[in-house]
């Protein structure tokens, strides 16, 4: 097989022309820090976001989000979610700004990169229900951005993501990591985590994503745990998996540094199964 440079400082070169976090969702996000946050001064923030707005609507108005009646304001949605559902939902609205053209190389569309996300970020959030996270919303960051590192591969070094998949082909014991070290001198967990420390977000992120396929990294605390456990379950499921046959299986240790016991895993599937079908419903149909 052919040696190619590392390109890594290449990618990250590259890194500063993705399109930043959405400054409203930093500011919706930095009022709902505050417990008794003003919903009227939420709105007046997130309203100001016409693709944001749109997005959060279209999303609670799903079945995946259960509301007991559909709503047509911000402010109705704000007041029939909590506070960690409208943490949830705001950083899921910006998911799409990034998933606009297919990821090649992985075999994935923005469609099925955009379902396994969503579906990573349900996961965690069943799954920190069950392990009485207090503060979820840095795993739901997490969850829900964890492969956001495809999409700069996919988007900046095109020419030797095609090589990714020959490589993968012609190497059938190589892991998808492996894959993408010799081929891109990186991996997206790695450009992922650099993206978000970039963006600001807080080392607690950045660090779970970093972890996400790092099965030493992944045990060092509870939010790298549910992260990866959650991108583990949804591979189980297959759901937007494209060519990465990678961690299929739950390391050991992982359910411990996680605070979830095997029992919960059965219902955290079905629950999350459920509400991808309904996202599926909702904006595939
Ligand atoms: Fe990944
Ligand atoms: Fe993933």
């Amino acid at each position: 097989m052919n040696r190619r440079e590392p390109v890594l400082e290449h990618i990250f070169e590259k890194v500063d022309r993705i399109p930043n976090f959405p400054e409203t969702a930093r500011r919706a996000l930095a009022l709902l820090q505050n417990d008794e946050v003003d919903f009227a001064e939420l709105e007046k923030v997130v309203r100001h976001d016409a693709a944001i707005t749109a997005n959060f609507l279209k999303l609670v108005n799903s079945a995946a989000f259960g509301l007991p009646r559909k709503v047509n304001t911000l402010l109705q949605a704000f007041s029939l979610l909590g506070i960690n559902q409208i943490k949830f939902v705001l950083i899921a609205s910006c998911l799409g700004e990034y998933l606009k053209e297919p990821i090649r190389g992985y075999g994935l569309s923005p469609e099925e990169i955009w379902l396994h996300s969503m579906a990573c970020g349900l996961a965690a959030e069943a799954l920190a229900r069950r392990a009485g996270l207090h503060r979820p919303e840095n795993l739901y960051t997490a969850a829900l951005l964890h492969d956001i590192g495809k999409i700069v591969l996919g988007l900046y070094v095109e020419g030797e993501l095609h090589d990714l998949e020959k490589t993968l082909k012609e190497n059938p014991g190589l892991t998808f990591m492996q894959a993408e070290w010799m081929v891109l001198g990186a991996d997206h967990a790695i450009v992922g985590a650099e993206l978000l420390r970039r963006w600001e977000f807080p080392r607690e992120v950045y660090f779970a994503v970093r972890a996400h396929h790092d099965e030493s990294l992944m045990l060092q605390g509870r939010l790298p745990a549910l992260t990866a456990l959650a991108n583990a379950l949804v591979n189980l499921m297959g759901i937007g998996v494209g060519v990465d046959t990678f961690a299929y299986h739950i390391p050991e240790g992982l359910l411990e540094a996680a605070g979830v016991g095997e029992k919960d895993l059965y219902p955290v599937i079905v629950e999350t199964f459920a509400r991808v079908e309904n996202l599926k419903a909702a904006f595939f149909s």
